[in-house]
C-alpha cells in the first residue's frame, strides 16, 4: 500500500489527449499506456474505463494488461525508486538486514511511497551483480557491497516529510 498525504494531481485533459490518439489502432493499448504512466507517473485507475473504450475492450481487460506488466503502476511512485535486491547471492549476504535498514530509514514498507514522494521501496529477484552482493539500486545506480554504514550514508541524512 502506497501512504499518501494527497494524490499527485493529474492533467485530465492531457490523458484524455493520449487516449484519442490511440483509438482504435489494432496495437495501440501498451503504447498509450506507458505513454500516459510516462505523462502522469502512474496511470490513474479512473482513466481505465476510457482507455478499455478506445481500443474495444472490457475495463477489466485492461486492469489484466496492467497487472501482467510490473512495469505499469496504478498508483504513484516517488521520485527515487529504490530496489533492494532479494536474490539468493544477496539473501546469504546479508540483504534481509539491508532491506530491514532501508525500510527504517524511510519509515515505510516494501511496495510503499514515502508521504513526500521521495521514495518508493521494491525489492527485485536479482540485478545481476551477485559478485557485490549484497545489493540495492537507486534509480539506475546500483550500490553494491552494502552494510549498515553504507545503507546510512545514502539513506541517514532523509528526514521523511
Ligand atoms: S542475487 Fe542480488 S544481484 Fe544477484
Amino acid at each position: 500500500m502506497t501512504k499518501l498525504k494527497e494524490k499527485p494531481k493529474i492533467n485530465i485533459k492531457e490523458i484524455d489527449k493520449i487516449i484519442e490518439s490511440h483509438r482504435n489502432k489494432k496495437w495501440g493499448l501498451i503504447p498509450m499506456l506507458q505513454e500516459i504512466q510516462e505523462r502522469a507517473g502512474y496511470i490513474p485507475p479512473e482513466v481505465i474505463p476510457r482507455v478499455a473504450d478506445a481500443v474495444g475492450l472490457f475495463p477489466s481487460q485492461v486492469q489484466a494488461v496492467i497487472t501482467f506488466y510490473s512495469q505499469l503502476y496504478t498508483h504513484p511512485r516517488g521520485k527515487n525508486i529504490v530496489r533492494v535486491c532479494r536474490g539468493t547471492a544477496c539473501h546469504v549476504r546479508g540483504g534481509k538486514t539491508i532491506l530491514k535498514l532501508v525500510k527504517q530509514h524511510l519509515g515505510i514498507e516494501e511496495g510503499e511511497t514515502t508521504e513526500d514522494m521521495e521514495y518508493t521501496l521494491e525489492t527485485v529477484a536479482c540485478i545481476g551483480v551477485c559478485a557485490l552482493a549484497p545489493n540495492l539500486v537507486v534509480n539506475t545506480n546500483i550500490h553494491g557491497n552494502m552494510n549498515p554504514k553504507k545503507v546510512a550514508a545514502i539513506f541517514g541524512n532523509y528526514k521523511g516529510s
